[in-house]
């Protein structure tokens, strides 16, 4: 039983132009994606850049105006409501940036930042709250004095962590984690993945898991959704799409997960080529005249793909 639906969300930026200044197109930055949630569960949302993966996730949260679609959590709807000042969902959905340096406050202290939502949802006295600080840099294995710094003077990846601790700090169920490690080093993604796994098991949590890499996200995710130019192009348990992907665009970003093995390079990069020969011939089959991905459509009880019915376009 999923908690939360996401249903057709679309979120578009007007641009404008002209004498008038009039709206004369918009950004399709997010253009009719669904997805639901369950407890417990890691869900992949992979593309390239500019494919509009942190404006869903900001969607999500309600950090971005929706343009059509709507958000349903605990059977309710949610999507004008989001914001709302200490409302349950406020509490619940929490995320982790990708630039966790304009994510937090410049001007305080990291007690303040990580013990924000701890004061917004909770009536703890400022005994507890000291604890509750303390256990969370704890989780996240920095040291208590970090308490009283400024994040200017935390690396990336100490940044990213103290991110982690503000996201987890009021035991929410689902946390929209942009890109968390993309910007450490290989040591330190090791080890932030494993306490995001272990934070997981302890609350029970569900993640969304940003990433332009199939191949970070390969071990952590049940569910994955690839994304191109603001829609799903594939939709899947893991197996589904590493095993038996079907969109073009998936062969694409599956023959370019970075490989260390030198025995199999050579053969890595043929089929790097091969691939995108077929993405040169086939591409009428995934993409209409404009170039839009086609709606998304069942292939299996679990996997989606948006192409034309086989027979179609030929
Ligand atoms: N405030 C805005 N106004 C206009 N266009 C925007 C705005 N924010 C984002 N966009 C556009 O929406 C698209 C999606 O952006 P988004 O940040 O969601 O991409 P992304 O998939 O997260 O990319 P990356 O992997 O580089 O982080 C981009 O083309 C971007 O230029
Ligand atoms: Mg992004």
């Amino acid at each position: 039983m999923s908690f939360m639906e996401i249903t057709n969300l679309c979120v578009h930026y007007p641009i404008r132009g002209g004498f008038f200044n009039t709206v004369v197109d918009n950004v399709y930055a997010v253009d009719g994606v669904s997805m639901s949630f369950e407890k417990g569960k890691t869900y992949g949302l992979v593309g390239e850049s500019g494919c509009g993966k942190s404006t869903t996730g900001k969607a999500i949260i309600g950090l971005e105006k929706v343009t059509a679609g709507s958000i349903t959590y605990e059977g309710k709807d949610v999507t004008n409501e989001r914001r709302k000042r200490g409302s349950s969902y406020n509490r619940d959905v929490q995320m982790i940036f990708q630039d966790s340096h304009s994510s937090m406050n410049p001007r305080k202290r990291v007690i303040d930042i990580i013990a924000e939502p701890i004061r917004n949802f909770t009536t703890m006295t400022p005994d507890e709250e000291n604890r509750r600080v303390n256990e969370l840099l704890a989780i996240v294995g920095m040291p208590e004095d970090a308490k009283y710094k400024y994040p200017h003077q935390f690396s990336g990846g100490q940044r990213q962590r103290l991110g982690i601790a503000r996201a987890v700090a009021c035991k929410p169920k689902l946390i929209i984690a942009d890109e968390p490690v993309s910007a450490l080093d290989l040591s330190v993604q090791a080890q932030v993945l494993n306490f995001m796994q272990d934070i997981q098991d302890e609350y029970g949590l569900s993640y969304l898991f940003i990433s332009h890499d199939l191949g970070v996200v390969k071990h952590m995710c049940d569910d994955i959704a690839i994304m191109y130019r603001g829609r799903f192009v594939e939709r899947g348990t893991s197996k589904d799409i590493y095993t038996n992907p079907q969109h073009i665009y998936t062969h694409r970003l599956l023959s370019a997960i970075p490989n260390i093995e030198p025995a199999t390079r050579k053969e890595r990069r043929e089929e790097r080529l091969r691939v995108e020969q077929l993405y040169r011939e086939q591409q009428h089959k995934f993409y209409d005249k404009d170039g839009k991905v086609y709606p998304i459509r069942p292939l299996t009880e679990t996997h989606y793909v948006a192409m034309l019915p086989t027979g179609e376009g030929e």
